[in-house]
């Protein structure tokens, strides 16, 4: 019975069953009135997630599509561009922006810790003659459970021209970023992570300022070229075929998602990243980030002495049924991660710590059976969720 498998990854998540009935509906056309009312329709919940009335649009790639549009909208080669990097996906802004032909500056940071907005405002308060075009930022940092301070961060760009250009992909629907009050220019999400859904559709929104930017810009693009797909959009379509079943399955998840509201969706989240990362530390475990930085999508959780992680995360799939992640880039094999994302809830990480506790015995590490359990059933008796 290896089948009923639990996704404790920071995307691919689990699907709601109501979405995933969408889903297994028969094909539609997409250029018919019907599918654009339903374009419109889940454009506009995208929105209100997103807190903007900025221009939004759906692209059909995984969440680099949205990233790769980011970049090739908004920069011409030798333009300089910022780029805020403390982990993999920070990493990834790097080398589309070098790709692009960007002159590119990074301000690194050390995985596991939040990108620094005091650094970012002393390098913006030298660019006197506002060489800078884009700043380049993640929210939440997957690959090392850090949430940026996106606020912070646009806060030390002051008015600087430059664009804020945000990778909200595994952050956006898990904690706050409102966009609009934020003033990001840019900010793109992906379908796979709390949004609920298989992945396939990315999302993109773009403010007037980050639409003057693009006017000048001479970078050629063709897939995901912006100004295609507002054209496409005025008649509330795209300008190729769209996964359509997905969008007609992000009705759905958007359906869910208004109906627990944003601020249940962000304080769920935020008690998950509590729960998790009480219990791993009562079974004497060491997590990579401190409380403040954490991030309420996925918790990572450092090798400890004799713990080979590696092993632990096959153990955990292969013989429990659980995915959890490993680390990626150079965390690899240093550190694992349970995301706790999406359609989680709090029987989905009793199930994960019971299972991750199974394997510790395996792996020999020493711990009271059951502290990690025990430890949750507490906190949901005091949080009576
Ligand atoms: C923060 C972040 N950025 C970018 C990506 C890349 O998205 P995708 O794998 O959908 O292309 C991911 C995926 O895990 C992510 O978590």
């Amino acid at each position: 019975m290896g089948e009923k498998q639990i996704l404790m990854i920071p995307g691919p998540t689990n699907i709601p069953p109501r979405v995933l009935q969408i889903l297994g509906e028969p094909a539609v056309g997409h250029r018919t009135p019907g599918f654009s009312k339903v374009v419109k329709d889940v454009t506009e919940g995208l929105q209100r997630v997103y807190q903007t009335k900025n221009d939004l649009f759906i692209l059909t790639s995984s969440g680099t599509g949205a990233m790769e549009a980011a970049v090739a909208n908004f920069v011409n080669a030798g333009d300089k561009v910022l780029v805020m990097e403390n982990g993999n996906f920070g990493e990834r802004w790097v080398k589309l922006t070098t790709r692009y032909g960007a002159n590119v500056e990074v301000i690194s940071g050390p995985w596991g810790e939040q990108a620094n907005p005091q650094a970012l405002r002393e390098r913006i308060e030298k660019d006197v003659h506002k060489e800078i075009k884009a700043v380049y930022v993640t929210h939440n940092e997957t690959s090392t459970g850090v949430r940026n301070d996106i606020k912070a961060l646009r806060d030390a760009m002051g008015d600087h021209p430059a664009i804020f250009i945000v990778d909200a992909i595994s952050g956006m629907a898990v904690s706050p970023l409102p966009v609009d009050e934020w003033k990001l220019d840019v900010v793109v999400s992906g379908s796979q992570k709390a949004f609920m859904l298989p992945p396939g559709l990315a999302f993109i929104s773009v403010s007037p300022k980050a639409w003057a930017v693009c006017e000048q810009v001479t970078t050629p693009s063709f897939y995901f070229n912006l100004k295609a797909a507002r054209k496409s959009y005025e008649k509330f379509t795209t300008p190729y075929t769209p996964a359509a079943s997905l969008i007609l399955g992000l009705q759905e998840s958007l359906k869910i998602i208004e109906e627990e509201g944003l601020e249940n969706i962000y304080r769920r989240h935020d008690f998950y990243k509590k729960v998790v990362r009480t219990a791993v530390k009562a079974l004497g475990l060491e997590l990579l980030t401190n409380d403040e930085a954490a991030s309420s999508a996925v918790t990572a959780i450092k090798k400890s002495a004799n713990l080979d992680v590696q092993q632990l995360t096959k153990i955990m799939r292969d013989k429990h049924n659980v995915v959890i992640a490993g680390g990626q880039g150079k965390l690899k094999g240093e550190i694992f991660r349970i995301g706790h994302l999406g359609y989680v809830d709090v029987n989905d990480i009793i199930v994960t710590i019971a299972a991750l506790e199974r394997t510790l015995k395996e792996l020999g590490w020493e711990f009271t059976l059951g502290q990690g359990v025990a430890t949750v059933q507490e906190l949901l008796v005091e949080g009576e969720r």
